[in-house]
């Protein structure tokens, strides 16, 4: 007897951003591995009888590895389960399931996928921007701030002109605004800010490539979009910082202004 497993996108917290049939995934679970940033919200779909484990991890800290959530949902499948393997956003978008699916592959289970809202869709959303304004750009790019870890860091990015960046896991700011110039982005490009998206603690603010350094951070979970789209966003802007304020050590970004 054997089961199968889900892996569905949890969107970017809004039970409402969620796909019909990612709902009812959730109602027919009998067990659900889920990451960190699956919101409360979202796991009252799942049916009360359903087991939930939370699996999610962080680079750097101790936890349940990558080997291990693989071995959890192959052996919750044979015992016979309906394994939802649930993540935020979309399952396919900087979530490694392409591990988790030649895994399950490899231990000849069935398997599906059910797309779900990514974060960059979720903020574009709620800042009323046109990632792919044809007035302005030609394209959109999603990275990854953040490095697999033991993975040397690139100190810019190659990016094509008239481009939407979007930069999942930011970490630093001062680090992403420098790779950012580097790759040829001038200081006054605009920069929208958004954390929490779609959940009633979201926030945003636009910036430029220039401030951002200096703007405190938001509370993660947290993403960047960069390009002149971001000119259109219907966000407020941060208010302008005084030199006055700014660290002792501060030192100014140079890079292409
Ligand atoms: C491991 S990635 C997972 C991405 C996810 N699979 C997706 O499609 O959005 C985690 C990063 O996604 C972004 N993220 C996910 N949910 C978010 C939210 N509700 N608000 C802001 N950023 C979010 C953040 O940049 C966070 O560090």
């Amino acid at each position: 007897m054997k089961g199968k497993v889900s892996l569905v996108g949890a969107g970017p917290g809004d039970p409402e951003l969620m796909t019909l049939k990612a709902a009812d995934r959730l109602r027919l679970a009998d067990v659900i591995l889920h990451d960190a940033l699956v919101s409360p919200e979202v796991l009252q779909l799942a049916s009360p009888r359903a087991r939930l484990l939370n699996v999610g991890k962080r680079c750097g800290e101790k936890g349940i590895t990558q080997a291990e959530i693989n071995g959890l949902l192959i052996t919750f499948a044979q015992q016979g389960n309906f394994v939802v393997r649930l993540k935020s956003g979309d399952p396919l978008v900087f979530g490694r399931a392409g591990e988790e699916l030649t895994a399950l592959r490899q231990a000849g289970i069935e398997v599906e996928v059910v797309p779900g809202v990514t974060s960059a869709l979720g903020a574009a959303a709620a800042a009323q921007i046109s990632l792919t304004d044809r007035r302005a750009v030609e394209q959109i790019l999603f990275l990854s701030g953040h490095h697999a870890c033991g993975k040397a860091e690139p100190d810019h990015w190659s990016i094509p002109s008239r481009t939407t960046v979007v930069v999942y896991m930011p970490g630093e700011h001062r680090k992403i605004a420098e790779r950012l110039m580097r790759s040829g982005f001038e200081h006054a490009t605009a920069c929208l800010v958004i954390s929490s998206i779609s959940l009633p603690s979201e926030r945003a603010y636009r910036t430029s490539l220039g401030q951002l350094s200096l703007i405190p951070l938001l509370p993660s979970p947290s993403l960047l979009i960069i390009g002149s789209t971001v000119d259109t966003a219907a966000v407020a802007d941060h208010p302008p910082l005084d030199p006055a304020t700014y660290p002792d050590n501060f030192e100014p970004l140079t890079i292409g202004s």
